[in-house]
């Protein structure tokens, strides 16, 4: 019977046949234990002189990592593997020997594992990370469908640019000038005003030139936009799908959070509602621990977002920044003209902001007085405008980055490790 490793569970004590790497080996004179991958998990095949011919005893003594085979065995239930089961290995027939296999299991340095990409994605580490972005992505589809959102596919080539123009990746289409997305925020307003609540899941492209554990030149984000919500809806909706992905990992990824050695407390208690703490609060906040170089006006950094997370044990939303601080469609709290309607989400343990997010202005004139104000062309915006000039409405939405959410729940220090094949500063190999 032909199985996956996912699969064995199936077939105990039956003899079945798996396509499969060599992921590692141990052997002694009588024994050879074979740590065998094919994807979708990993087992233990032991391979007993005395019960196999010894043709193949000595091919699973001299088997070198990463030759791929077919190996037959019997299934035994094993309560010491973390995946349950071994294999009394009866046959291996290989397909492919592996050439001397450059990541050993040895500690190797980052740019090292950085190059070779495209086979350290192999190593367990890095297979648990990739399930869990994959359940993530799974429970966030499942999510916004439960809740009745459509997904909507924004353009990922564009000709304006929601979050300023710095950071924008540059292109030639035809003879106009043309940028990569940095955001489908606008498109998915046009969607909401037709179709009410909306997401889409997309890769999103920024110039950036910061190199730090939190910042990637692509990543993907999942920006959900809804029609007749205000401020106060928007963060509701943010703390039950955070929760939601939480607990769907929690739920199906057991044995990668546990290959991660994950601290499971961490997110047992990643249930709405979520803390706040407004801008204002966060300036005091910060003096009072010591930052006594912050003043009202200026943007957060990543040491000042960190004491804010820490004073508490979940995601916190930060709320009310100033005007001059965020991009030019957020809608001005109506008591306070200089802070508004918008949050960030910060993840806990130092992960950073996870989601941006806020309600949208939804006056024609407002909003073509902020483009001026923003020395934006009304013309490149004329389209967006008209979204006010027809039946406009109160709408929010936000962005959520798919890899720094990945970091946090697995518990993974870096984003690279959260993306298949990672864009930073200086790295566009393999
Ligand atoms: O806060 P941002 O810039 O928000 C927007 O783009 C809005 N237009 C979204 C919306 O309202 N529809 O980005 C949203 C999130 C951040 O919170 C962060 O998680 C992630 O995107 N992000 C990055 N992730 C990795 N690398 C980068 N360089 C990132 N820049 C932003």
């Amino acid at each position: 019977m032909k199985t996956t490793i996912a699969e064995v569970g199936k077939f105990v004590g039956e003899e079945v046949t798996i396509g499969a790497w060599l992921a590692n080996k141990r052997s002694s004179g009588k024994i050879a234990f074979l740590q065998l991958r094919d994807g979708t998990g990993f087992i233990q095949g032991v391979v007993v002189k005395a019960e196999v011919e010894e043709m193949i005893f000595q091919q699973a003594k001299s088997i070198t990592q990463e030759t791929s085979m077919y190996v037959s065995g019997i299934v035994r239930e094993d309560e010491r593997s973390p995946f349950g089961y071994e294999l009394g290995v009866t046959n291996i027939k290989v397909i492919a020997e592996s050439a001397d296999y450059p990541i050993t299991p040895k500690e190797h340095g980052t740019e090292f594992l950085m190059d070779h990409r495209h086979l350290w994605l192999r190593s367990k580490r890095q297979h648990a990370v990739m399930k869990i972005r994959n359940e993530i992505i799974r429970a966030t589809y499942e999510f916004f469908n439960k809740e009745g959102f459509v997904k909507v596919d924004p353009p990922i080539l564009t000709g304006s640019a929601p979050e300023g123009t710095s950071e924008l990746f540059h292109t030639k289409y035809f003879e106009e000038d043309a940028y990569l997305s940095q955001s489908g925020q606008l498109y998915m307003e046009a969607a909401a005003m037709a179709l009410g609540k909306v997401f889409s899941f997309g890769p999103t492209f920024r110039a950036e030139k910061s190199k730090t554990r939190r910042h990637l030149i692509e990543f993907w984000m999942i920006e959900p936009e809804m029609a007749f919500y205000e401020f106060e809806d928007n963060l509701k909706v943010q703390e039950e799908y955070v929760s939601y992905i939480a607990q769907s990992v929690l739920d199906n990824c057991s044995l990668e959070l546990n290959t991660l050695g994950r601290d499971l407390s961490k997110l047992e208690n990643i249930k709405a509602p979520f803390p706040r703490i407004t801008y204002d609060d966060a300036v005091t906040f910060l003096h009072e621990k010591g930052f006594t170089e912050i003043k009202w006006g200026d943007d957060f950094g990543a040491p000042h977002e960190t004491a804010i997370a820490e004073a508490y044990d979940k995601p916190v939303f930060i709320t009310h920044y100033p005007t001059s601080l965020k991009p030019f469609y957020m809608q001005p709290d109506a008591n306070r003209e200089d802070v508004v309607l918008c949050a960030d989400l910060i993840a806990p343990e130092g992960y950073g902001e996870i989601i941006g997010g806020s309600e949208r202005i939804h006056d024609a004139d407002l909003l073509k007085q902020r483009l001026d104000e923003h020395k934006l062309d009304n013309e490149a915006y004329k389209w967006y405008l008209q979204l006010r000039e027809y039946g406009s409405v109160p709408h929010s939405g936000f962005g959520l980055g798919l890899e720094r959410t990945v970091a946090w729940i697995s518990g993974v220090e870096h984003v690279r490790e959260t993306i298949p094949f990672p864009r930073l500063l200086n790295r566009l190999y393999p």
